[in-house]
Order: C-alpha cells, then sequence, then structure tokens
C-alpha cells in the first residue's frame, strides 16, 4: 500500500470537503488496483502535485509513474492531449483508466525547467515546447472559442461586483481581446497550463511536458500562464515593464506566434486572474499577503500590457 502524502490530503480535503476525504481513503486502493492491472510495482516515494499524486513505478519494460488526480472535470482531457501528442514534446501515455482519472505515463527525471537559472532558458525552452506541442486538434477537446461568451460577461460582472484598482483602460483592452481574439481560433491543441514545474528534464528529449490541460484554441494563451508564474523573478527585475515585454519577445519567438496576440493574450489572462483571485483567493493562499502581492502584481500586469509595445 502507498502512503499518501500529508499535506495533499489536508489540502485536498481543505479544498473538496467530504468527497475529497473519501477519495483520499479510497486513494492507496486505487493505486493498488491500477499497478496490479497494468503489472508493474511501485518504485519510490510518491510525489504529488495539486490535484494527483504522482507513484513511480517499475513495470517490464521499465520505469514509469503512476498519476491518479482527483475526479475533477478539468482533469478528463489530460490522457486524450497526451495520447495526440505520443510523446511529441511530452511524456508518453502508457496506459489510460478515464473512469478512475488514472494513467500511466513515461518518468521523466525529477528536475523540473523551474530550477533552472537563467530566465531567458526557462522561457525559451517553455517557448519551443509549445511550438512543438501545436499539432492539430483532436475532436471532442473543449474548444476555448466556446468560452468565450461566459468569459466576457464574468469580466463585467467582476468589475461591477468586486473592489479593485484596475483601469478602464486595463479592462477595455481585455474585452476587446475576447471579442476580437476568442471567438475565432485556430483549431490547435494546445497545453493550457505551461509553466516551468510542468516541464521535466528527460533523456528521450531534452524537456518533456506534463499536466496538460489539452485545450483547443490558440496556443498564445499559455504565454500568459508562464507569464503569472514567472511572477517571483520579474518582481526582482530593476525594471518590471522591460522585463515582462523581454518574455513576451522570446516566447513568441521560439514559439513562432505573433507577437501582438501573445501581448493581449497575457493581458487578458492577467486580468482574468486579477478578479479570479480577489473572489476566489489562491490555492497557496486563500487571504493575506501573499495573495495581495500576487493580485498586485496582476494588477501591473494588467496595466503594462494594455498598449501595444
Ligand atoms: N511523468 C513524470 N515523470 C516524473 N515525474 C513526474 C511525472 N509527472 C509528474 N511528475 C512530478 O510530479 C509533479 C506533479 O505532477 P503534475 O502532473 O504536474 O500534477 P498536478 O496535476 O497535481 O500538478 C511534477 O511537478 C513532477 O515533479
Ligand atoms: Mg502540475
Amino acid at each position: 500500500m502507498i502512503r499518501v502524502p500529508e499535506g495533499f490530503a489536508r489540502s485536498t480535503v481543505e479544498r473538496e470537503g467530504e468527497a475529497g476525504a473519501a477519495w483520499i481513503e479510497r486513494l492507496p486502493g486505487i493505486v493498488e488496483k491500477l499497478t496490479g492491472a497494468w503489472g508493474c510495482v511501485p518504485d519510490g516515494a510518491v510525489m504529488h502535485g495539486g490535484v494527483g499524486v504522482i507513484v513511480p513505478v517499475r513495470r517490464a519494460a521499465g520505469a514509469a509513474v503512476l498519476k491518479v488526480s482527483f475526479p475533477h472535470p478539468g482533469n478528463v482531457h489530460e490522457p486524450d492531449a497526451f495520447a495526440a501528442w505520443a510523446g511529441r514534446g511530452a511524456v508518453l501515455l502508457h496506459e489510460r483508466d478515464d473512469e478512475r482519472f488514472a494513467m500511466l505515463l513515461e518518468r521523466a527525471r525529477p528536475t523540473t525547467l523551474a530550477d533552472a537559472e537563467d530566465g531567458d532558458e526557462v522561457v525559451a525552452v517553455a517557448g519551443r515546447l509549445s511550438r512543438r506541442l501545436a499539432v492539430a486538434a483532436p475532436p471532442g477537446l473543449p474548444r476555448l472559442s466556446e468560452q468565450a461568451d461566459a468569459w466576457e460577461e464574468q469580466l463585467s460582472r467582476d468589475a461591477a461586483e468586486l473592489p479593485h484598482e484596475l483601469s478602464r483602460r486595463a479592462r477595455d483592452a481585455a474585452v476587446a481581446t475576447v471579442r476580437e481574439l476568442g471567438r475565432a481560433q485556430p483549431d490547435t491543441l494546445f497545453h493550457g497550463d505551461l509553466h516551468a514545474r510542468n516541464i521535466l528534464r528527460a533523456d528521450r528529449e531534452a524537456w518533456l511536458a506534463v499536466d496538460p490541460k489539452g485545450y483547443a484554441g490558440d496556443p498564445a494563451y499559455d504565454a500568459g500562464i508562464l507569464l503569472k508564474s514567472r511572477a517571483p523573478a520579474l518582481l526582482a527585475a530593476d525594471d518590471l515593464g522591460k522585463a515582462v515585454h523581454r518574455v513576451l519577445d522570446v516566447f513568441a519567438e521560439t514559439a513562432e506566434l505573433d507577437r501582438e496576440r501573445v501581448r493581449r493574450w497575457s493581458q487578458f489572462h492577467a486580468v482574468q486572474s486579477a478578479f479570479w483571485d480577489r473572489r476566489h483567493g489562491l490555492r497557496i493562499a486563500r487571504t493575506g499577503p501573499r495573495l495581495d502581492w500576487l493580485t498586485q502584481f496582476l494588477d501591473r500586469l494588467a496595466e503594462l500590457l494594455s498598449a501595444r509595445a
């Protein structure tokens, strides 16, 4: 029987309540059943992210990991994305059990791109990976364009209901992005949560992606995710504006995406996240100084990126 990491159990119960507690209780049994069915044995300490456990396993064909996620609609399309990539820029999918939100995946190394020191290198690796992952989207994946109406409504509701310091200009820029880029998007599969902790060192390719949402739409959307995850490094820079634009330059160039679209999606994402954080708080900080710190950063991003530059 595996040991479920305590911190993971606690945060799952905090977030999901009774359903979370019941799932945590079942989790060792689920892992045992799947390792048996897929001919593997546990092989090292259990790891975890925000929503799933990662159990290193060994099978006749070599090292792998078993990922079991909390049954949540946000995790439904992860195996579809891995299947479409078939190992191109992402870990291979060996087995899947959709009912249990479980997958057997190629094992990458423990180092993530977040361990890299050079900021340009982090962004360039993510950009090149974004390019590699941009393939024709298979049917059945959520089309981001279908969310555009809901996004637009949410933006105006948030602006009216929540106390905030976002300028009219920043809010209008976000709405314009939804209207002009949101409703007609390319039918491209992209990662959807492309930040440095979801990019792992590997042997088959230098870096491989894990933990995709599997969205169909404009891959430039991922620039906003990456930018937000760079908050600590960007805030340490002497000139925030210059550092932010540098991220966009490097990402657009390496991902081979239009620089303007990268800027506009990043601006939209900053506005959307700034409101989201005010409404819901963060997994890492529901309230308090850390939440305020990130919300202020998002506000500054939203303003900085409102105009073409
Ligand atoms: N295929 C893999 N090989 C090796 N380590 C992995 C693999 N997949 C995930 N991990 C490790 O587990 C962590 C969490 O995995 P992830 O899929 O991102 O889970 P979550 O959806 O909970 O964020 C990763 O940051 C990484 O350290
Ligand atoms: Mg992750």
